[in-house]
């Protein structure tokens, strides 16, 4: 099967950036978990800072044969009508991950446009959050 994982702005940063918030692994450590967790899945991994980038991602996948998506989209969560209607109009299962538990912080991370339109939603359990993610959408978890 084949999964994407999406990650959003400054998540680039992963591991240098608050990592008394979103701790010390690294996208690329996140990525080799995933690989050696799922040996026989292969994963398209997408990291952009910009917006526009994300939303022709999800028209790229929509026209693939990716299973599914695994998504934080970081701020966009939070702002985001665009990668909203990407995501519905991508007709591919989404889970939503965020490393800290949005609901536990700031007001203005509680609503999130982009988790209204997935399948589920993952928050707060840290990165270990894209296992389980990816484990769901496989329907091994
Ligand atoms: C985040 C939570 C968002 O509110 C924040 O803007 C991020 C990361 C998380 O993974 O916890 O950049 O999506």
């Amino acid at each position: 099967k084949k999964i994407a994982v999406l990650n959003g702005p400054n998540l680039n940063r992963l591991g240098k950036r608050e990592p008394e918030i979103y701790g010390s692994k690294t996208l690329d450590d996140i990525a080799s978990e995933l690989r050696s967790a799922f040996p026989d899945t292969e994963f398209d991994f997408f990291q952009s800072n910009h917006e526009g980038a994300l939303v022709d991602k999800f028209s790229e996948l929509a026209e693939s044969d990716t299973n599914g998506v695994v998504f934080n989209p970081a701020a966009y969560s939070h702002t985001s009508v665009a990668l909203r209607d990407a995501i519905s109009g991508a007709g591919l299962p989404v889970i939503e991950v965020h490393i800290s538990n949005i609901h536990s912080r700031e007001k203005f991370r509680h609503h999130s446009y982009t988790a209204e339109v997935s399948k589920g939603v993952i928050t707060g359990l840290g990165t270990d959050g894209y296992r389980f993610a990816v484990a769901a959408l496989l329907g091994t978890a």
